[in-house]
């Protein structure tokens, strides 16, 4: 069995020693130094070159190394015949809970207010609000966004998230559907993007969405630069619509050195760095997915292109 991993130039080595560790005795290349291509069985990879994996003739299951799948979607080459299976791990889950929490507790304890306060010496109180009176809206309750859902009730926020499907998650109110999204968002003083980017998905934070929200609200945007209408975001930041935005993810990355956003004042801004995949326990994640195939098993994870994600 032999994998190729394509994943970003400067974590090749944490990847190898981490998948030689969970696949012993398998022979593991690193694109481009992919030797002979009719011997690749799995491949890992992110944001593969178009046609990459249209050249791998044996090819049986392509992993990736992210949570979402679009970077593979983009490939008008892909096989389509193979299961694309996305990458859920604990390392990732938990890197996303920290930063949604940590900007979630950020907006919530006003500390884009009281940096602006420093910055010019001055010592003023802001009234603080009780995290059972703050309204948490998740938009994505699948495996991210459940779980920063039920951190961010363990905090004693009001919580509710917004799936396709209807949930039971243990103190969170569940909304689904078309229906219950103005419901979720009328509701919700800050908004959690942690949805897949879908034809249903893109442009979804935009003008109208965003004029749902109660006036004042903040948004955090951890899951793609394509859910963002970037100029609708501006818009309502300057209205004061939107108070506040955490942005990881941009329309075009990185995100260009002309962008208004950058020097926004009530903009923070990250590299998409919300949840980064960790070696180690992403290579047992695959590793248990390989022994699933080998044992004739469905394995887990695998995107339904019919939905999107
Ligand atoms: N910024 C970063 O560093 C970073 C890192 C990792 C992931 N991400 C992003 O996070 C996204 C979510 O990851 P995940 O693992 O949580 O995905 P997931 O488990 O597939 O969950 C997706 C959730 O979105 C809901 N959904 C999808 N389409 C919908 C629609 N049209 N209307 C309403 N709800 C819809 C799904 O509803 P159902 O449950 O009903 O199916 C599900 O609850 C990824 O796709 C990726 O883009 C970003």
């Amino acid at each position: 069995m032999t994998l190729l991993l394509k994943s970003e130039s400067d974590d090749a080595a944490s990847w190898l020693a981490a998948l030689q560790k969970h696949l012993p005795g398998r022979d593991i290349r690193v694109w481009p130094d992919s030797g002979d291509a009719a011997d690749i069985r799995y491949a890992l990879v992110w944001h593969p070159p178009p046609g990459l994996l249209a050249s791998l003739p044996n090819l049986e299951a392509i992993f990736s190394v992210g949570a979402g799948i679009d970077h593979i979607a983009a490939d008008p080459q892909r096989p389509g015949h193979l299961p694309v299976i996305r990458m859920v791990e604990e390392g990732l889950t938990t890197g996303m809970t920290e930063f949604v929490v940590m900007q979630v507790l950020f907006h919530h304890r006003d500390m884009l207010s009281y940096r602006h306060q420093a910055e010019e010496c001055r010592w003023r109180e802001i009234t603080a609000v009780p995290a059972s009176e703050r309204r948490i809206g998740i938009l994505g309750l699948g495996v991210l966004g459940r779980a920063a859902a039920e951190k961010l009730a363990g905090f004693g926020f009001d919580v509710a998230g917004w799936s396709r499907s209807p949930k039971q998650v243990p103190g969170v109110t569940s909304y689904h559907g078309e229906a219950g999204l103005g419901a979720m968002l009328a509701r919700t003083d800050i908004l959690v993007c942690l949805l897949p980017l879908t034809d249903e998905t893109e442009g979804l934070l935009n003008a109208r969405l965003l004029a749902q929200l109660p006036r004042g609200a903040c948004l955090i945007n951890v899951a793609r630069g394509g859910h963002q209408v970037e100029a609708d975001l501006l818009a309502a930041l300057e209205s004061g619509q939107l108070k506040e935005a955490t942005l990881d993810v941009f329309q075009e990355e990185p995100l260009p050195p002309d962008s208004p956003l950058w020097r926004h004042p009530q903009v923070i801004i990250t590299p998409h760095i919300a949840a980064q995949t960790m070696p180690d326990t992403a290579a047992q994640s695959v590793a248990q997915n390989i022994a699933r195939i080998e044992s004739g098993q469905a394995p887990l994870n695998v995107v339904d292109f019919g939905r999107g994600y």
